[in-house]
């Protein structure tokens, strides 16, 4: 297990280092991310290059048995770099610069800052590349965190290069964006700008593929650097630090690229689904490189800096979620930062050592963390242990945003909330692109799968067609890759599946229509048409966004409008196909009606939760024969599992778990004929 922090000596003087690795030994940190934003004092100035500083820190840390994850200080040039070349510099949409004075500076398709960052890697890399302290390479720092999308003329260059490849003919572009329409058509590539301050909206399918171009972009930045350190012999593994569901990177085709993957998780402690958010993230990450455990590469002792408003982690939080990381596949827990800056725009940033020093609630916490953690025998990988796909995908995230739709979605929170009601039954969820839905699932969750490559509907349909049930929708199906409606409608590819035809969006009032303010809301909630309530089962529910009208062709209606202007059209319904089913939702329903679908798909697919009757804010996860079980709530409770304490060795049987207690229990997967291979053998957890 990896524990530490980024490291910073470059803002210390030399006479702080040796007390570092000596309380760093106290704490029980193992690694530390080495330089992230030294690129200034590496190279003061063009020509000029300093490691005497960095070998005596890299000295010090190897006397001491810390491992070095050494970055490649790439994210933040230094003055001079602007000052001498401005070529660097990022543009906003109106074709602004960026000007230095903060971090992430940098054009990432500059072919200039491309070689100054490329000299900069290639010289550390050939230095340090076989110390024996270098154990990893941390890649940059959270690519594109703070800039979503360069303008700048670099940009602009970059990107006539990379339609240039991948239409070929400018005719071929034309016919994927649709240029046809309001006279967009081109007759040369270098006739085409970024998506920069315009009248009016964008081409669609050109913002997608502006999309696209920026997440490349920031990914051969990536790779420029991986390349370098693999031409100078590292053999280490190779990584940067994602951020979770970061919409302008497609993490799930970086994943390849890492050796292993490397998260920044900052839970906002007022939110109040902090629990289900992080538990995504961590499910993403795991999710995009299966068995290959992954590194927590940054979450905060305590306070962030970076929120309006920034409170404290109350006591035994810091455990309870790292903990969570652990459950759901992390090898490696780690900080931002070590020591709290003295200077600079992060000092009032929580670190392992507090500008109050080791007398403190934090500096307790993180030594009896790295104590607990330093102590816990080696971990299984973390496997196919879901039987629960939610699909994701950036791509779609990317469209479905898009403007000029029938109603605004914000894809990442009806994503979250159809991962609520799974979470908030224990269930282990895998969250992949459709690509990756295969046999190895039960169960496939697909909301606002509005983007629907070809690919990804064929491995749809292979799953049910196999034996597995697909929820879809609302508002799936409905473009292709180009952000273009195929010929037919909607749900061309999927209908079949569902055994519904698609007939109209029946957009609703959204929060905003016909003014604000409650009494406004209240009036629209009432107006005719734009409610959506309807009956499943003994359940009253309530849809929002759409109530799409469908008709059942081959399925059985589970779910009907029982008012509004879709009243009697289906709402739920369900369709046998293959060896497995088809649901749709016509709708995105109220929680109560969400918890009442998603626990009629989980019934019909015979998925089981790690851990059966949890009580409510306790959850477990699955990674191989390890359950992690961790109470999130502010009272003891009492959990009977069956398995061994995987930390005293003590079998388990009634166990109390205190407020923000954590269990980590190995409890193998019953290998005998039951169909329920997540589910616990014979456990069942009760309330105190
Ligand atoms: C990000 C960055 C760090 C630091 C932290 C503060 O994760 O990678 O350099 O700024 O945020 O929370």
């Amino acid at each position: 297990m990896l524990y530490g922090a980024d490291y910073n000596p470059d803002q210390w003087p030399e006479e702080v280092w040796d007390e570092d690795v000596r309380l760093m030994r106290e704490a029980g940190v193992n690694v530390v991310s080495l330089g992230i934003f030294a690129w200034s004092r590496i190279q003061p100035a063009e020509g000029v290059w300093d490691f005497a500083w960095l070998d005596t820190v890299i000295g010090k840390l190897h006397a001491g048995g810390i491992r070095v994850n050494l970055a490649t200080a790439t994210a933040s040039p230094p003055p001079w770099v602007s000052a001498q070349y401005p070529e660097t510099l990022p543009a906003d949409e109106s074709g602004a610069s960026y000007w230095p004075g903060s971090r992430q500076h940098f054009a990432p398709s500059s072919p200039t800052y491309r070689r100054l960052a490329g000299e900069l890697v290639r010289r550390l890399a050939e230095r340090y590349v076989d110390h024996p302290a270098v154990a990893m390479w941390h890649v940059g720092n959270e690519f594109g965190c703070h800039l979503w999308m360069d303008f700048s003329d670099a940009a602009r260059d970059a990107y006539r290069d990379w339609l240039g490849r991948r239409y070929g003919t400018v005719e071929a572009l034309n016919a994927a964006w649709g240029t046809s329409f309001w006279s967009q058509r081109y007759a040369r590539f270098d006739e085409i700008f970024p998506p920069r301050l315009a009248p009016y909206s964008h081409n669609p399918s050109s913002m997608l593929d502006w999309r696209r171009f920026t997440s490349d972009m920031l990914l051969e930045c990536y790779l420029m650097e991986r390349e370098i350190l693999l031409a100078a012999g590292a053999t280490q593994p190779i990584t940067t630090n994602f951020m979770g569901p970061f919409k302008p990177a497609d993490y799930a085709a970086w994943a390849p690229h890492m050796d292993v993957i490397a998260d920044d998780c900052y839970p906002d402690p007022t939110n109040p689904h902090r629990i289900r958010d992080a538990a995504f993230q961590r499910d993403l990450v795991r999710s995009l490189k299966p068995g290959v455990p992954w590194i927590l590469m940054e979450q905060a002792t305590d306070a962030v800096n970076w929120r309006p408003w920034n409170p404290g982690k109350r006591p035994g939080v810091l455990a309870a979620e790292t903990a969570q990381s652990v459950g759901r596949g992390a090898d490696g827990i780690m900080f931002f930062q070590w020591r709290q800056s003295r200077a600079g725009s992060e000092k009032f940033h929580s670190a392992m050592l507090p500008h109050a020093g080791t007398g403190t609630a934090t500096w307790r916490s993180v030594t009896d963390l790295g104590e607990r953690l330093g102590a816990l025998p080696e971990l299984p990988p973390p496997g196919r242990d879901a039987r629960v796909a939610l699909v994701f995908d950036w791509e779609n995230w990317w469209a479905v945003e898009e403007r000029d739709h029938p109603v605004e979605i914000d894809y990442l929170a009806l994503c979250l909330e159809w991962y609520g009601a799974l979470h908030s039954r224990g269930l282990m969820v895998d969250i992949v692109p459709p690509e990756k839905v295969d046999d190895g699932y039960d169960l496939a969750i697909a909301p606002a799968l509005y983007l629907l490559r070809d690919e990804g509907a064929a491995s749809l349909t292979r799953f049910v067609g196999d034996g597995g049930t697909l929820l879809a929708g609302p508002f799936t199906d409905i473009v292709d890759g180009h952000d273009q409606f195929r010929s037919g409608g909607f749900l061309t590819q999927l209908g079949p599946v569902l055994g519904v035809r698609f007939e109209d969006f029946g957009a609703l009032g959204g929060p905003t229509t016909g003014g604000t303010g409650v009494g406004a809301q209240a009036a629209r909630a009432s107006a005719d048409g734009d409610r959506a309530p309807f009956r499943l089962g003994h359940v009253e529910a309530t849809g929002s966004l759409v109530a799409e009208l469908v008709h059942p062709v081959e399925a059985d209606v589970v779910a009907s409008f029982t008012d509004g202007r879709a009243a009697g059209s289906p709402a739920v319904t369900r369709h046998a196909f293959g060896a497995g089913e088809g649901w749709y939702v016509a709708t995105m329903p109220d929680p109560v009606g969400l918890d009442a679908i998603v626990g009629a798909v989980v019934e019909a697919s015979g998925v089981r939760p790690v851990v059966a009757n949890l009580p409510a804010g306790v959850e477990a996860a699955r990674r191989g024969d390890l359950v992690t079980v961790i109470n999130h709530g502010d009272d003891e409770v009492v959990v009977t599992l069956a398995g061994t304490d995987a930390e005293t060795g003590a079998p388990l049987g009634r166990t109390t778990l205190p407020a923000q207690g954590v269990l980590f229990a190995w409890a193998p997967i019953d290998s005998g004929p039951s169909p329920m291979p997540t589910s616990v053998d014979d456990s069942v957890a009760t309330p105190a």
